[in-house]
């Protein structure tokens, strides 16, 4: 069924996320017909813009970007029922005009809309915008349903997200916050907890006992895509690992679920979060690595190093590339190294989930080579699919083992292309769905694994290690492996 009437109301609505993926996953949720029957868009920015050019804008935002070639009706419905308001965020006129072109589209459609407040603006504004929702009676929800969606980053600090959650908390019902972690929007991060709660494989496995390390690489060839003004201020670390990487992480490591309920699976996720050990300020280097790119290749083409990007200030010290080893501390996995890792400029694009066991206690084979532990490997973009790795029999004479792959790969198993992240979460929000967005606690228990490490690295006055560009980061990433553990390659 589709998502209930509604207006989708996008702040920031002609920015660079909305045109880069919430314009064009509109366009698809449209052209598979899973938007609501009855569905409208408003626009609010800045930018002084008439409808007719925001509407033009939507539609060119959709033929640059979106995952498929645009059909011309379903385009022309999607921009007909698009409308724009021109303001301030913080600006109370902004909001009276809101009001006033909401009711009037109530009034067209002839019923109530359910709203859904969009907050893709600089983050500075997701605390004043929800205040003038609620000063304008448009968070209210006698009415109709209304819900805020917050885009990241959610604080750029631990205080700085308890303050948020404070604020937006003052005006909204915790059900209505629908916070974006787009990580959650993949189908191959969805699929971590099918694959682990639907199958009798894994979960006798997935323990202390049998697994020896899980390590969790995010690796990107792109560099600041033209960032920089945002990118200098955050870092690494704010930017993939304190969100994306430890959704993954506690996806990974959290217990079953009693039910696939959006407060079952959070709470079940809050716990794992709150189990990560601190990492103690003297032990930060056994811990934690940070880089930053040099010049070098990618695929052929020559970059240049991260301090000679424009919009990078000389005194720079933020890092492109983090990597941690971070330790659960519960029954099921003490004194088992999670090892996370993302960077800019890589190698190549790979998003990863390296599960590995413990070697067999004893190998009854003499002299049939060398066989490694087993390893299960989630690759989560961009080549989607699932390997396990075994030792298996060389055919022959002989009793010679080599590595072997099982391979599943979504590609060859369901033939059909994967929504992008962003349509799923959409119509989620539409629906109220909130499993796949984090709850208050849960941003919170993401900030206190990252704020020591943070409080670390802004007061030592180091340099991050440097790497080329298009290799697979710095060296000094091998100095938080446990002995005998080793990152794989990108
Ligand atoms: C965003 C970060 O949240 O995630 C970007 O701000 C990063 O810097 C992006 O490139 C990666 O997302 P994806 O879906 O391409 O893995």
């Amino acid at each position: 069924l589709p998502p209930p009437s509604s207006v989708l109301v996008i702040f920031g609505g002609v920015g660079d996320l909305a045109r880069r993926k919430l314009l064009p996953a509109l366009y698809n949720l449209a052209h598979e017909g899973n938007l609501p029957e009855r569905f409208r868009l408003i626009g609010v920015s800045h930018t002084d813009l008439g409808e007719d050019a925001f509407r033009e804008q939507l539609a060119e935002a959709v033929r640059r970007f979106s995952r498929r070639t645009p059909d011309p009706e379903v385009l022309g419905a999607l921009v007909a029922g698009a409308h724009y308001v021109h303001g301030g965020f913080e600006d109370g006129t902004t909001y009276t005009a809101l009001c006033a072109r909401i009711e009037q589209l109530e009034e067209e459609v002839g019923q109530p809309l359910a709203r859904v407040h969009y907050l893709s603006t600089a983050p500075r504004f997701f605390g004043p915008i929800v205040e003038q929702l609620g000063e304008h009676g448009l968070a209210r929800t006698e009415h109709a349903p209304t819900r805020v969606v917050i885009e990241k980053p959610f604080g750029t600090t631990q205080d700085e997200a308890h303050e948020l959650n404070r604020r937006i908390r003052e005006v909204l019902d915790e059900e209505q916050i629908f916070r974006i972690d787009h990580y959650l929007g993949k189908e191959t991060v969805q699929n971590l907890l099918a694959l682990r709660f639907a199958n009798g494989l894994f979960e006798p496995l997935w323990n202390r006992t049998h697994v020896a390390s899980v390590q969790i690489t995010s690796a990107e060839a792109v560099g600041l895509e033209g960032r920089a003004g945002y990118y200098d201020g955050s870092g690494a670390l704010r930017d993939l690992v304190q969100n994306h990487l430890l959704q993954v992480l506690a996806i990974l490591a959290m217990e079953p679920p009693t039910a696939f309920a959006a407060d079952d699976i959070r709470t079940e996720k809050v716990k794992v979060l709150r189990a990560v050990e601190p990492i103690p300020r003297d032990r930060m280097a056994e811990h934690a690595v940070r880089g930053r790119y040099g010049a070098g290749s990618i695929g052929g083409e020559v970059v240049p190093a991260y301090r000679d990007e424009p919009g990078v200030p000389e005194t720079s010290r933020t890092e492109t590339f983090a990597a941690l080893r971070l330790h659960v501390d519960t029954w099921r996995w003490a004194g088992v190294p999670f090892y996370i890792r993302t960077g800019k400029r890589l190698s190549r694009k790979l998003t990863e989930v390296a599960v590995t066991l413990q070697p067999v206690p004893h190998l009854a084979f003499e002299g049939a080579g060398a066989v490694q532990p087993n390893q299960i490997i989630f690759t989560l973009q961009p080549d989607e699919h699932v390997a396990i790795k075994l030792a298996a029999k060389v055919p022959g004479s002989g009793m010679h083992l080599r590595p072997v792959t099982m391979d599943f790969s979504y590609g060859t198993a369901f033939l059909s292309t994967s929504p992008e992240a962003y349509e799923r979460l959409i119509t989620d929000a539409l629906r109220g769905e909130a499993l796949l967005f984090t709850r208050a606690d849960e941003v919170e228990a993401q900030w206190s694994v990252i704020q020591p490490i943070l409080d670390a690295w802004g007061t030592d006055h180091a340099t991050p290690d440097e790497y080329a560009s298009g290799s697979d980061g710095p060296r000094s990433q091998a100095r938080i492996l446990r002995p005998g553990d080793a990152w794989r390659a990108i």
